[in-house]
């Protein structure tokens, strides 16, 4: 295949998510034509503002707000059709363009109410470790793709396939749920009506995204992979097994869109100032007590999915340089930064200590997570709001000299630096701008 002539970046969570990968790509689709999801499910939440009102898209890429940016969901995502068509029904209702701008992978995976059945009863099973999942049945879905018995959209579309499938499917799942943890029944006759009927809604949006997003590569147009959940939570690279099922980190771009390795280009990573997690699993820097309420309370540290509260510590650098090493970050993006605006002081973990030694590997076990201690440096609080700032130069000094640490220790440069929910609240430091070709008078949009 000819190189890309256009850009192409994939926007990655470098922590457990919620990094406000969101915002990041409002900003960045001014100059993007295309933008493309390829991981997770109706598990993501981006918080967007449209027309003054608070919006979370689980499912459609923020691109959609953007005027005249195509939307791609590619095959690496699950899909709920009822959340999708949802989704899709308060985005015409807020007079945002999905008609011939939406489009939905007919490789995808397709969620279906046994998995949300199997997923809730098995969370709370005896003997099983709780993942503490958004229970959207993201799992079983991936489950069922890679045990090469799921339902793919494309199926959708055939009738009896598809009723075929869901009368073998619900045979087998609800003997397993029954027998397991004594679940009632789905119906499969009722499943597949709903489903027959959601597929001609679904129709529309269906394509074979691969040759859209290889076609959009060809024409020289810029392509944003938008990634969902973070580093810590991918499959293979995160903290195992308190992950979600599918490959969040900057590979997975390719494989669950269809594009060749060689036509990624950039690889943006989204860090808190900070650090939190929501869900069970290991956390080094996690703070219990007063300061993590602190953290909690002033970065509105609630899932944007769930509502579940958001466990907060301090930044981790040995995690950002294992993220950045494993998504080869050509950018850092830092977020939150005004949450720290009132402390006098910020410790940072700079390194790890496991059995007095010094370390910054990331451990493959969760046991050897509780081995970790931490070693903190603190650095200077900068007791100023930072809220508004829109020059990198007029940051407090501490606070420059906080982000200029950060750049140094995971080796990649910051290109943007939030410091509040809304887009103006957004500096560009030198260079992005003109790599993307973005300024932060933001062009048209739905939001
Ligand atoms: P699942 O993706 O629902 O299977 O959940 C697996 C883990 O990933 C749980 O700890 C969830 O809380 C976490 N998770 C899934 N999606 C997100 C997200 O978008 N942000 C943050 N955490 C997430």
């Amino acid at each position: 295949m000819k190189k890309a002539a256009g850009k192409t970046a994939v926007i990655i969570g470098a922590q457990w998510g919620d990094e406000g990968k969101g915002k990041i790509v409002d900003v960045l689709s001014q100059n993007f034509q295309v933008v493309a999801r390829y991981a997770g499910g109706h598990n993501a939440g981006h918080t967007v503002i449209i027309n003054g009102k608070k919006f979370i898209l689980q499912l459609v890429p923020c691109g959609v707000l953007r005027p005249g940016c195509l939307s791609v969901i590619g095959n690496g995502v699950v899909l709920d059709p009822m959340a999708f068509l949802k989704e899709v029904g308060a985005l015409r209702a807020n007079h945002v363009a999905v008609d011939g701008h939406l489009f939905v992978s007919n490789r995808a995976h397709v969620i279906l109410p046994y998995h949300r059945m199997i997923e809730l009863a098995s969370e709370n099973a005896p003997g099983r470790v709780k993942i503490g999942t958004t229970s959207r049945g993201i799992g079983p879905t991936y489950e069922d793709k890679m045990g090469r018995r799921g339902l793919r959209v494309a199926d959708m579309f055939d009738s009896a396939t598809m009723e075929q499938h869901i009368e073998n499917a619900c045979r087998e799942k609800n003997t397993i749920a029954h027998a397991l943890f004594n679940s009632a029944p789905i119906d499969p006759h009722q499943m597949f009506e709903e489903y027959a009927t959601a597929a001609e809604e679904l129709r529309p949006f269906v394509r074979d995204t691969a040759a859209l997003l290889n076609r959009s590569l060809r024409e020289g147009k810029n392509i944003m992979f938008e990634g969902a959940q973070g580093t810590m939570l991918d499959i293979d690279h995160g903290s195992y097994p308190f992950v979600t099922s599918s490959s969040a980190t900057s590979g997975g771009a390719v494989i669950g869109t269809g594009v060749p390795p060689n036509a990624i280009q950039d690889v943006i990573g989204i860090t808190k100032a900070y650090c939190t997690r929501v869900g069970e699993g290991p956390f080094p820097t996690e703070l219990h007590g007063a300061d993590g309420e602190d953290l909690r309370a002033k970065g509105n540290e609630y899932g944007a999915v769930t509502g579940r509260p958001r466990r907060c510590g301090w930044l981790d650098l040995p995690l950002l340089r294992y993220s950045a090493m494993i998504n080869g970050f050509t950018w850092l993006v830092v977020t939150k930064l005004d949450v720290l605006d009132h402390l006098a002081e910020i410790p940072v973990c700079v390194g790890y200590r496991v059995d007095g030694k010094p370390t910054d590997e990331i451990p493959a076990r969760g046991t050897g997570y509780e081995k970790i201690e931490c070693i903190y440096k603190t650095m200077p609080g900068w007791r100023t709001p930072t809220v508004g700032i829109d020059h990198f130069d007029k940051l407090p000094q501490a606070a420059q000299e906080y982000l200029r640490f950060i750049e140094r220790e995971t080796d990649a440069p910051i290109g943007m630096v939030s410091t509040g929910p809304d887009r103006d609240q957004t500096m560009l430091v030198k260079g992005f701008a003109e790599a993307f070709g973005v300024t932060m008078d933001g062009g048209e949009s739905h939001g």
